[in-house]
């Protein structure tokens, strides 16, 4: 039977325009399901939009629309910021969809019937930028140190969710790794948040207040949290495909670190209530500044992807995220950064090694080696095991660090052997060393795919291989090769 693999990102609240973060964990979740349908795994990879809850509702308040409306324009953006950026997801989900709300419904009210939701009073400090209840330990000067507002203190009539009888499950599921939570920083701060005590929490705001939201069905007068709704998606996006069984439980989810406490916590005991198995891990990846600052829009350097990729090549933009922030801490990124890892790694390494081999290929031709002196050169095997392993470890920018120092090794080999030196007769010496360098560049071409596919997929045409594991190690059947147009043009 075929292994199957099961990625998530977290679902985009709709109240505003993709940003970089967005498309940033999104390209990290392409990687990841592109690279295990590489290794010839079952993949479902789902993204979405979150459209319910008090910010949307307030945004679309203030910009005179209809909440519906509102949601409908920014999903829409959100679509094809994902097309543009090459992104292969098998489902979008909008919480928005009847679909979904039907599920929800049904979810609440078995949660009611087994007495998981009860009515109470609820006061807190709740922040709408988090759309979070926050505890008083995590107030900086009083206020939310993310959105830098004082949080509202809410009291009010609400049902509540048995969160506190979840704790002691919980803190075991976590702690014997059933529910991995990587990395191991992020895992034993969940530890530590959980030890704390966990209380029950609200999941219904009156709907005077809160009217853009699932009505909860055993009381009209409620709409649910939209957090409960939220994390729905990663059931209904599999249900609405009809591959639910397959896919459940998950395999990765990814998020970054301002959401790991709800998913640790919430998340796993709604699917517990309800006898669901829960996720298998947790990746928590950072945060990322802009040229060393906090994206805000007080500041005016949200950085907006579609303008990125308007200007620059999508393999590009894919390349420099995964690259330039070590998956797992924060980072930092900037147009500059950008521009110069397009030019120095992708335009003058990869781009040249490819354009300078084709040539090359041109001019004397290509012939397999009688005695494959390949070992000797590089090992692709050994190489794709190595890589194989950092990415299960969602070592993702070393990955390619690695199949970078392997390109340098490539330009070296070239360098130093010089085929366009040597002088025996019929250029058969020439054609072999060529030979060789066109094997790497394959190794380079498989393994690079679920990071800069559009480029792989050129390069293979081109020289004509498929892009597949098996193919590392064949030779390569096509002789005739012409010089290939530049892949990356530098900026
Ligand atoms: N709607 C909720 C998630 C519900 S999931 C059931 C939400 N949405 S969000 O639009 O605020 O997205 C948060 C996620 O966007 C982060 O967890 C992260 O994946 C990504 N990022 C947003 N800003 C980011 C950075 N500055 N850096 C890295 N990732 C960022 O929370």
């Amino acid at each position: 039977m075929k292994q199957k693999f099961y990625v998530t990102t977290p679902i985009y609240y709709a109240n505003g325009n993709p940003h970089a973060g967005s498309a940033y964990t999104t390209i990290a979740a392409d990687v990841l399901v592109r690279w295990h349908k590489l290794l010839g795994e079952e993949g479902f990879f789902l993204t979405g939009t979150d459209e319910h809850g008090l910010k949307i509702q307030e945004t679309a308040e203030k910009a005179g629309e209809k909440p519906q409306k509102f949601v409908d324009e920014i999903t829409k953006n959100f679509k094809e910021l994902f097309k543009k950026l090459n992104i292969s997801n098998d489902n979008f989900i909008r919480t928005t969809d009847s679909e979904h709300e039907k599920e929800v419904k049904k979810v609440l009210q078995k949660l009611y019937d087994k007495g998981f939701i009860y009515k109470g009073d609820y006061e807190a400090d709740y922040c709408i930028g988090c759309e979070q209840y926050l505890s008083k330990s995590d107030l900086v000067g009083g206020k939310c140190p993310l959105h830098d507002r004082e949080p509202e203190l809410r009291k009010e009539e609400a049902y509540l969710f048995r969160l506190s009888s979840f704790q002691d499950k919980l803190l075991k599921l976590i702690k014997n790794e059933t529910l991995l939570i990587l990395p191991k920083k992020r895992r034993n701060e969940v530890i530590k948040f959980i030890k704390a005590g966990l209380t029950d929490i609200s999941i219904s705001r009156k709907k005077e207040k809160v009217y853009w939201g699932i009505e909860l069905p055993f009381d009209k007068d409620h709409t649910c949290f939209v957090w409960v709704d939220a994390f729905w998606n990663y059931i209904t996006g599999l249900k609405r495909k009809n591959v639910f069984n397959k896919f459940w439980p998950v395999n990765v989810q990814l998020m970054a670190k301002d959401i790991i406490r709800v998913h640790a916590t919430i998340w796993p005991a709604l699917l517990l209530a309800l006898d669901y198995e829960v996720p298998k891990t947790f990746f928590v990846h950072g945060y990322f500044t802009v040229d060393g600052k906090k994206m805000s829009k007080t500041l005016g350097n949200i950085i907006d992807p579609m303008e990125w990729a308007k200007k620059y090549q999508v393999d590009s933009i894919r390349y420099f995220f995964m690259r330039n922030i070590a998956f797992g801490q924060d980072g930092d990124i900037s147009e500059k950064a950008l521009i110069q890892r397009h030019n120095d790694e992708l335009s003058n390494k990869l781009g040249n090694l490819v354009s300078r081999t084709s040539a090359l290929a041109e001019k004397y031709g290509i012939k397999k080696p009688d005695n494959q002196d390949f070992e000797e050169t590089y090992d692709s095997i050994k190489l794709f095991n190595e890589i194989s392993k950092l990415i299960e470890n969602y070592e993702l920018d070393k990955a390619l660090n690695k199949i970078f120092a392997f390109i340098d090794r490539l330009n070296k080999y070239v360098q130093d052997k010089k085929p366009w030196e040597m002088k025996d007769e019929n250029n058969s010496e020439s054609q072999e060393i060529i030979y060789n360098i066109l094997q790497g560049i394959k190794t380079v071409s498989i393994l690079l795919a679920p990071f800069i596919p559009e480029t792989c997929e050129k390069i293979a045409k081109h020289f004509k291989f498929k892009i597949s594991f098996e193919e590392i190690n064949k030779p390569l059947k096509n002789f005739d090769i012409k010089k290939i147009e530049a892949l990356f043009k530098r900026i």
